[in-house]
């Protein structure tokens, strides 16, 4: 009954164990689950997303919007980017990833739900 509580005992631990493994190296790929109540920041959360997945490379203000650091929010609100009845339907959310010329480029991890999140708390330049 001992040997059985040693080994119990040591596969309890080892589970957790490799769970937190599981965390650490896996779930910054995923991104940490963003939480609604929390206030989200453009300047120091959102902004930095669009140069960080190279959308500056083209949305750099020579010709296109442009979505640099200090310069982002006005874009979105000229070009009507941001649909704060449905944020998921802001096209700054929906481009990414659909298709054509950004089928290369679109969002990793939490970084589409921190922009969604932000628009549903009121899209602020804050
Ligand atoms: C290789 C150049 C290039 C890159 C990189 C790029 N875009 Fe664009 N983007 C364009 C062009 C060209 C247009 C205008 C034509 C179009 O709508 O496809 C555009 C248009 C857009 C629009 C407006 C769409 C509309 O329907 O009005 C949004 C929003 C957008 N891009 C967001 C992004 C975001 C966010 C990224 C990064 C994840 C990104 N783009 C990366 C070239 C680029």
């Amino acid at each position: 009954m001992k040997a059985f509580q040693i080994i119990f005992t040591a596969v309890l631990l080892l589970a957790v164990f490799m769970a937190g493994c599981d965390y650490k190296f896996i779930k910054p790929d995923e991104g940490e689950p963003v939480d609604p109540e929390v206030p989200i920041s453009f300047s120091e959360e959102v902004e930095p997303i669009w140069a960080a997945q190279s959308c500056t490379n083209c949305h750099n203000g020579s010709g296109l919007f442009s979505l640099q650091e200090g310069e982002a929010y006005q874009s979105l609100i000229n070009n009507n980017l941001l649909d704060l009845e449905d944020a998921n339907n802001s096209k700054i959310v929906s481009t990414p990833g659909s298709g054509g010329i950004h089928s290369n480029y679109t969002y990793s991890g939490n970084q589409k739900q921190l922009i969604i999140t932000w628009i549903e708390q009121g899209g602020e330049d804050n």
